[in-house]
């Protein structure tokens, strides 16, 4: 048995040995000849001589091994009170059917298609036959409105998208074929035809010669895996950057396969045919690796969860499920055991069920509050464990080993860098900072297989999103410090990027939004403390000279465009009408201060602020809608 600090001396010591060794758990149709690939520059690529296929290894591979009889892929929907357990004998069967239709439809290698469904077990069919066939998916998030599928429709130029007629939220049906439609409406870039998978709850009408039912696609003649080389993208998963313009982050299938799989054992501590549940989306990179991707490479069972941790019925469907599926290791977001916990505080649902077959939960996707880590665990016993990473680096950078051994947790603090990951803090010259002190997260170049190696027809945004601030370095937006024992503590993005309720967001992208309104002469857009979600939009807008409109009726429009432009995961429900917004003499808005001001957190006044009277101005405003209350 193998010490976190033996395992990550022998990367350090020999990182290709590493994992190269890594790389021997795939089964690839060319062995690669080496790991990394220095491109020059900066750029670096994993396995790219190898040939592989990310379906063979999720789902064939399986089958041929004699586990076809195995359960892949467990569906459960708390919402319709369908429940499927497909294996991999029958999901082969499935995906291979859709690659074959997708293929007959002319969609081939390098071919973009986008996915865009609601969580069900076709979503990940979806997936895995686009890769089956060496096309490139790009999977957008189903509260994500007609604008900004089209802003991902234009920049990925699929051949085809994938879709489901509908998506079912606790409250409401939520009609996708028309943001659909509208999507392609309004998009320049026109993909060739669409498949609609048809709901019960909800059917789409159909364009003849354009849209193609699901089923009618489905049966074509199965179609084989198409060995594709290390460096091919497997997909292309939007991210939220700071502007409304989103990053096209890029998995490679080499790197992605031999890393996802290492973390499975190594991170979540299970073993092939245990049952492994991340309650997130598929539409979130939680969901590509860690409900599609890595659980069915490694052997697991993955569970497709359509439902909420409350509402669905009640706070007790994760117990439930747990417990019905016999679940080993639960991966969420905080922020949702903040809402079992707000409904279910003293864990009455929690002694309902029989929760033997957990042994830890994950959490990750926003700062987890130890209040929340502490009430886990102690309706839980069992570990609970923080770690952290990001829709770039595709799996735990840093992240406590559970497999290799489990370290002591420490709260705040999502432990320690994983192999691959050799994690400085740095002050704004570039310099090291010592443990205690607060600076930029980097991470040493290169990165470690199954991260991004540039952004979809981006590369100059990615130097400069990534790598231009400290050279030699991957920026990854986050401050934070490292203790004397190597935790590092993660504390705030040091760029316009928000958390809310683990959903990454621009307010860049929001107030991009606000500003098109005729009324709105200027804006910003800041990202409060909240309970429940970790944090909040909330919008200030300054309207036009000579514009005697009720404010109340500019932020209620306000409101509805951003809930159209971007979607309802925006969640921004408050904005407030003031005269002016503090900026510095040079005029950039202050929304650090802001921010502050509104969370009731001490903080410096800016000396180069042009008027401090504003602030005063903010606190009442903030004071209107409840925040900045002492
Ligand atoms: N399709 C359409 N709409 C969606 C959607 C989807 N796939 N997912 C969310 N929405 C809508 C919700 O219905 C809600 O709409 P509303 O304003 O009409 O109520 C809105 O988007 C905001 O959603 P959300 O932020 O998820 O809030 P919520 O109030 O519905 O639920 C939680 C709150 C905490 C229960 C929920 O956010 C949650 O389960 N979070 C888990 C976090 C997670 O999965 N993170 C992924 C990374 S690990
Ligand atoms: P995403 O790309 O959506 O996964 O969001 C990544 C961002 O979420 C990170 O850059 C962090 O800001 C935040 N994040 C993710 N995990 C954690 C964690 N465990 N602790 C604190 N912040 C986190």
């Amino acid at each position: 048995m193998s010490t976190y600090q033996e395992v990550y001396a022998q990367w350090q010591s020999d990182p290709e040995g590493f994992w190269m060794n890594a790389a021997k758990a795939i089964d690839w149709d060319k062995t690669p000849s080496k790991a990394l690939f220095d491109l020059g520059n900066n750029l670096y690529e994993w396995f790219s001589d190898g040939m592989v296929n990310t379906c063979y290894n999720a789902v064939d591979r399986h089958v041929e091994a004699g586990k076809g009889d195995q359960v892949a892929i467990i569906y459960d929907s708390p919402i319709t009170g369908a429940k499927d357990k497909i294996t991999f004998a029958e999901l082969q069967d499935k995906v291979a059917r859709l690659a074959g239709g997708l293929a007959a439809k002319g969609v081939t290698k390098g071919d973009r298609v986008i996915i865009y469904m609601p969580m069900v077990p076709e979503a990940i069919v979806a997936m895995l036959a686009t890769v089956r066939i060496g096309a490139v998916h790009s999977v957008v998030f189903g509260g994500f409105a007609s604008n900004e599928l089209a802003t991902r429709i234009n920049d990925a130029q699929p051949k085809a998208i994938i879709a489901g007629s509908c998506g079912l939220e606790p409250n409401r049906t939520v009609p996708y074929k028309p943001l659909l439609d509208g999507a392609i409406e309004l998009s320049t870039h026109k993909p060739d035809f669409t498949v609609i998978l048809q709901r019960d709850a909800l059917a789409a009408e159909m364009k003849d010669g354009y849209d193609f039912d699901w089923n009618d696609i489905c049966a074509a003649d199965p179609v084989d895996c198409v060995p594709v080389e290390g460096n091919h993208p497997a997909y292309v998963l939007y991210t939220s950057g700071t502007t409304g313009q989103p990053k096209g982050v890029i998995r490679h299938t080499g790197g992605h396969l031999v890393a996802l799989n290492w973390t499975m054992k190594n991170v979540y501590n299970v073993d092939p045919g245990d049952v492994f549940w991340a309650a997130s989306d598929v539409g979130w990179v939680v969901g590509h690796s860690y409900i599609c991707y890595a659980p069915l490479i490694h052997g697991n069972t993955t569970i497709v969860f359509e439902g909420k941790p409350v509402g669905t019925p009640d706070a007790g469907t994760f117990w439930r499920v747990i417990s019905e599926h016999n679940v080993k290791s639960f991966f969420t977001a905080p922020t949702a055991f903040r809402a079992v916990k707000r409904e279910d505080p003293k864990g009455e649902y929690v002694k309902k069920y029989d929760l033997s077959c957990l042994k830890t939960v994950y959490l990750a996707g926003e700062r987890a509050d130890p209040d929340t880590i502490v009430w886990t665990q102690d309706q839980l016993g069992v570990p609970v464990i923080d770690h952290w990473w990001q829709t770039e680096l595709g799996y735990p950078a840093v992240a406590n080993p559970v497999g290799i051994e489990l370290l002591e947790t420490k709260l705040g603090s999502p432990a320690v860098p994983m192999p691959g990951y050799d994690m400085k803090i740095l002050d704004e010259g570039g310099n090291e900072l010592p443990p205690g002190q607060l600076g930029a997260i980097v991470a040493k170049l290169p990165l470690p297989p199954g991260t991004l190696p540039t952004l979809w027809n981006a590369e100059e945004r990615f130097r400069k999103s990534y790598l231009n601030t400290y050279p030699g370095y991957y920026e990854t937006g986050d401050a934070g410090y490292m203790d004397e024992d190597g935790y590092l503590y993660i504390m705030a993005r040091t760029d316009d990027v928000i958390n809310v309720a683990g959903h990454r967001l621009s307010t860049g992208g929001m107030e991009e939004v606000l500003a098109s309104h005729p009324d709105v002469a200027e804006c910003a857009v800041i990202g409060v403390t909240d309970e429940l979600k970790g944090q909040l939009p909330l919008g200030f807008l300054c309207l036009n000279a000579g514009c005697n409109r009720d404010p109340k009726e500019v932020v209620a429009e306000c409101v509805k465009l951003v809930r159209d432009k971007i979607g309802p995961v925006a969640a921004f429900k408050s904005a407030v009408v003031v005269d002016r917004l503090p900026k510095t003499r040079s005029g950039k808005i202050l929304r650090a201060t802001m921010v502050s001001i509104a969370d009731n957190k001490e903080f410096k006044m800016p000396a180069t602020i042009d008027d401090p009277a504003i602030l005063d101005e903010i606190r009442e405003a903030l004071e209107t809608l409840g925040y900045a209350k002492v």
